[in-house]
């Protein structure tokens, strides 16, 4: 049984003080969700804060990305050490908007995975085909080019850290979400490129998980998918009670 993961991405949204509202709010809400692992990835600056709202509680908290080196001259960067000094444990790597906006490729994709994992940080590694490429038929295309060139790279006792984000980009933001059954067909087919690069244990293993416009009142239909393992939730985590209701689904 692959333990659900709900996870927040809270992009460059809220400031320390927002930060602290959230969880006075968030944290009782979700006291009793001992069913999934619930994750919120606060910008870099509220890290601190988020890690502070949590102590005790099993919220964990991540970043949004790292660079691959652990210290250097790299303006505005920051390294998995750093996460890790100030208490996250996961991270987000390779979102479509850093793919689309700040060159995020495969390539760096996976060296921000193997540094995260060397600093003990879980990361959740998004994948997911633009709207163009899902229209030309190439969805799976896509989904097994960024797998062999990212995350395929890494070794079986990495891989078995980490969690895969299926995020079509069309559907981020956007309030089209993707019907469950397209997001399991994709999420198949992913689990079929764990099995045939990793084997059949890893795949069985491996947790998917969904994003892109995810709201309280389609999280029942996606986690149903005996494929979707969980989710990665953009706008509707901001909001406390929005999301303690995707953690309760
Ligand atoms: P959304 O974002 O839920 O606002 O669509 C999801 C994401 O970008 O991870």
């Amino acid at each position: 049984m692959r333990r659900p993961l709900m996870a927040g991405n809270w992009k460059m949204y809220k400031t320390a003080a927002e930060t602290a509202a959230f969880f006075e709010k968030f944290n009782p809400q979700v006291a009793n969700a001992t069913h999934c692992d619930i994750v919120i990835c606060p910008p870099f600056p509220n890290l601190a804060a988020a890690v502070e709202a949590t102590r005790g509680t099993r919220i964990g908290i991540g970043g949004q990305n790292l660079y691959w080196a652990k210290e250097g001259a790299f303006t505005g960067e920051v390294s998995g050490p750093m996460l890790v000094g100030v208490g996250a444990q996961w991270v987000i790597i390779g979102h479509s908007e850093r793919r689309q906006y700040f060159g995020e490729t495969d390539e760096t994709v996976l060296k921000r995975t193997v540094a995260a994992l060397e600093e003990g940080l879980y990361p959740i590694v998004c994948v997911g085909e633009r709207l163009e490429e899902r229209e030309a038929g190439q969805t799976e295309t896509v989904l097994v080019r960024q797998f062999r060139d990212g995350i395929g790279g890494l070794s079986p006792e990495q891989f078995a850290r980490i969690a895969i984000a299926y995020e079509p980009v069309w559907a981020i933001g956007t309030g089209k979400t993707a019907t469950p059954e397209m997001a399991a067909e994709a999420h198949r087919s992913l689990r079929a490129q764990v099995e045939a690069r990793y084997g059949k244990g890893a795949a069985e293993l491996a947790r998917v998980l969904y994003g892109g416009s995810v709201k309280p009142d389609n999280i029942k239909g996606l986690m149903a998918q005996v494929e979707i393992d969980g989710v990665l939730v953009g706008g509707a985590s901001l909001e406390a009670a929005s999301f303690a209701s995707i953690v309760n689904f």
